[in-house]
């Protein structure tokens, strides 16, 4: 099989090494791509979001499948495109993929169906959002409608300070995502935990769950980032968690798909608030996580292209792959500035190892984008310590050699807290 995956971050750099690994995958590409996609096979140079010229090249190369690895090219239609083109695509097409691309049409999605989720009033001006404020008590998330790269979230304390992230976002016109509708809703308390179900257009089927670390800094503080380390499976959650996790968000976010007439194919990633009542959606994205995949695709066995080549055909066959009981953890090394920016360091793209070079077998370090987040190095063992201090070896060896010059930071508590 010749496989395409589409995006540029770690998290297509883990999918691209975990399918290169499969049998049944002959050739992998990647578009746009990075330095760890280019080291086992060609980048195309195509954007994300390009569906029209990644479906002639894709015809020209004769692809078999293609993976879309970010949300952006899922809301441009990509997806469409590739199937309108006859090309097996995993990844859903806008329409269905709007359960990420538009928080207020996954709220009334999850409202429809009695999907568990945060209480929210949507506004759609600065008079509407403050009025609403004024019957409001406590903590408010502020979230903007449309994607806005893990920048459209804000968690206020209190009602002055949703109002104030209102006036500045009403007034300057700077509505995170450039859409104009609001959403206020209820702090949900607990752990949050991200459950990956896969969808073959038929049925959704529960894959595997990590746990993301989403502030900047050590101890949960700092600002939201797009996640700064995860590590899979999640630990210290109750017995009955897949079984919870099934009954009450998966079963009928399926029901609701099917209802509606959308053919989910690919990833439905649920974001859960583990709160004392069980699991609450937080957010569906319509991808794989990143960084959660860089901890996944370790511990992915048997043949992965064969097993999304099936979901993409409408018919998951779940005997292709299979998820190994071993711990993974990955942490992401960013630069400096991030998350306020994402400037790529000067000295990096060379000198950085791929794959891997960094101790051996037991740990692996996948490339991500140019700035931000550049790197993910994880590790697989057979518990969580031991993934988590051999993770922290090999980061401990990067820094070492490169990080001072190319001025990388990371979090020191990743699967730990
Ligand atoms: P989202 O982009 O919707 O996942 O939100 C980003 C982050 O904001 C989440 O990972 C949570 O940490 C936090 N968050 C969002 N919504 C809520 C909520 N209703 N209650 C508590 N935290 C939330
Ligand atoms: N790790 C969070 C995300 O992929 O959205």
């Amino acid at each position: 099989m010749r496989v395409l995956v589409v995006g540029n971050g770690a998290r297509e750099d883990a999918l691209s090494w975990r399918l290169a690994a499969s049998p049944s995958c002959e050739a992998v590409f990647a578009s746009p791509g990075n330095a760890g996609t280019a080291s086992r096979g060609e980048n195309w140079n195509i954007p994300a979001t390009n569906g029209k010229a990644l479906s002639s090249r894709c015809q020209q190369e004769a692809i078999d499948l293609v993976v879309l690895g970010p949300e952006t090219a899922i809301a441009a239609g990509v997806g469409d495109r590739l199937r309108d083109a006859g090309i097996a695509t995993f990844g859903p097409d806008r329409s269905a993929g709007r359960l990420e691309s538009s928080k207020i049409f996954a709220k009334r999605f999850m409202e429809r169906h009695e999907i568990p989720t945060a209480r929210a009033v949507i506004v759609h001006s600065l008079i509407g959002g403050l009025k609403a404020l004024d019957e409001w008590s406590g903590a408010c998330v502020i979230k903007a409608d449309g994607l806005a790269s893990g920048k459209g979230v804000v968690v206020a304390a209190g009602v002055d300070e949703a109002r104030e992230v209102l006036r500045e976002w009403y007034g300057s016109n700077r509505i995170p995502g450039g859409g104009a509708d609001v959403l206020l809703e209820e702090k949900l308390e607990g752990r949050e935990l991200s459950v990956f179900a896969i969808g073959d257009g038929r049925a959704l089927y529960p894959f595997a769950s990590a746990c993301d670390y989403k502030r900047a800094g050590d101890g949960d503080t700092g600002p939201n980032t797009g996640g700064m380390g995860a590590y899979s499976p999640p630990h210290g959650f109750p017995d009955d968690l897949d079984e919870q996790v099934r009954t009450r968000i998966i079963a009928p976010a399926l029901r609701g798909l099917l209802t509606e007439g959308e053919r989910y194919i690919g990833v439905l990633y649920c974001g859960l608030m583990w709160t004392p009542s069980g699991p609450y959606v937080i957010e569906f994205n319509a991808r794989f996580g990143d960084p959660e995949t860089q901890v996944l695709m370790p511990r992915v066995n048997g043949d992965f292209a064969a097993f999304l080549k099936s979901v993409a055909d409408g018919a998951l066959d779940p005997a292709a792959a299979s998820l190994s009981d071993r711990a993974c953890v990955g942490v992401v090394l960013a630069t400096a500035d991030y998350p306020a920016s994402s400037t790529p360091p000067a000295d990096l793209p060379s000198e950085i190892p791929v794959g891997q070079d960094v101790l051996g077998q037991s740990a692996h370090v996948f490339r991500g984008s140019s700035g931000g987040r550049v790197l993910t190095v994880t590790a697989l063992a057979d518990d969580l310590a031991s993934a988590h201090s051999k993770a922290y070896e090999a980061v401990d060896e990067i820094m070492e050699r490169f990080g001072s010059e190319a001025g990388l930071k990371f979090r020191r508590d990743i699967a730990t807290v």
